[in-house]
């Protein structure tokens, strides 16, 4: 496996596999990498015949007191996961090589960036999509695959693939919890222990609400309410919703498939997880 630092490398190595007629796999990630996003690696290696993960840790998708100064950077130990599970090449640039002095351009994201994630932290959502635009440009890959952990993500990249006609498949891949539930997530590590028992609280809540919807419950404000009470014990709960799982819009009665998704603090560790309901 080799690690690429560099735009032009990048683009070259991709161009060579495209022009023999071989399919390329990107998997863009923040490094500190865990078996979630190993698994996005697989599924890379599984479809397509070359396999880049990106690690890059991009300061726009971070407002000013969220945590980039203390976001985990595991290189070494992110391409030796990454490289056993049978990636080709890591991308890891410089953050002058991806906004080098005079950057100015960005991705107005699509509407479904609007609700939830969008409401909590504004100018995320921007960074996401115009860093994952130049992702695109620098490993033009066939595919490339998210997890649904990030569920609002998933649909704000494909929709902005669809909107601006980028030629590249959208592959999601599932999430990947603890044995006990919890999603697994870099931030996890920030968890004290007795945080960590709160930090199911999320999970919990979203076995919850699909046990409501499969008893029979179609009212969104009840399931909303159960899993807040169940959210209780966290810091701060960002929000906990049930709504339309391509739209993301809000709805008062489940008459069509709905996701369930939550956001909350534990202690300052802000967590969110999700679950496709119906
Ligand atoms: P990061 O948080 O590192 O996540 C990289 C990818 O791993 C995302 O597609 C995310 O949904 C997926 N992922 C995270 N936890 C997962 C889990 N438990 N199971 C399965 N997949 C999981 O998301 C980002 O980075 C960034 O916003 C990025 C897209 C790289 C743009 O900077």
């Amino acid at each position: 496996m080799k690690i690429i630092h560099h735009v032009a490398e990048a683009q070259s190595i991709v161009a060579a596999a495209r022009a023999s007629g071989k399919t390329v796999g990107l998997v863009p990630t923040m490094g500190a990498l865990h078996d979630g996003h190993v698994s996005l690696v697989r599924e890379s290696v599984r479809r397509c015949d070359q396999t880049f993960v990106s690690i890059f840790v991009n300061p726009t998708q971070f407002a000013p007191h969220e945590d980039l100064d203390k976001y985990p950077r595991t290189l070494d130990a992110d391409c030796a996961a990454v490289q056993s599970v049978g990636a080709d090449y890591v991308f890891a640039p410089e953050v002058g090589e991806m906004y080098p002095a005079g950057f100015s351009t960005a991705v107005d994201p699509p509407a479904v960036a609007v609700p939830l994630e969008g409401v909590c932290r504004p100018d995320h959502f921007r960074g996401v999509a115009t860093v994952v635009l130049k992702l695109f440009q620098c490993v033009p890959a066939t595919h490339a695959i998210f997890g649904s952990k990030d569920y609002q993500q998933w649909k704000v990249i494909e929709a902005m693939v669809r909107d601006l006609n980028i030629g590249i498949q959208i592959v999601a891949g599932e999430t990947i919890r603890d044995p006990d539930g919890l999603a697994m997530s870099s931030r996890n590590r920030y968890l004290s222990s007795d945080q960590r028992r709160i930090a199911l609280s999320l999970s919990a809540a979203l076995r919850q609400a699909k046990q409501m919807a499969s008893d029979g419950e179609t009212s969104v404000d009840a399931i909303e309410s159960a899993m807040r009470e169940q959210l209780a014990e966290t810091t701060r709960i960002d929000y906990a919703r049930v709504v339309d799982a391509q739209s993301l819009e809000t709805m008062t009665q489940i008459d069509r498939p709905v996701v369930a998704l939550v956001a909350a603090f534990v202690g300052q560790t802000r967590l969110i997880d999700n679950q496709r309901i119906g």
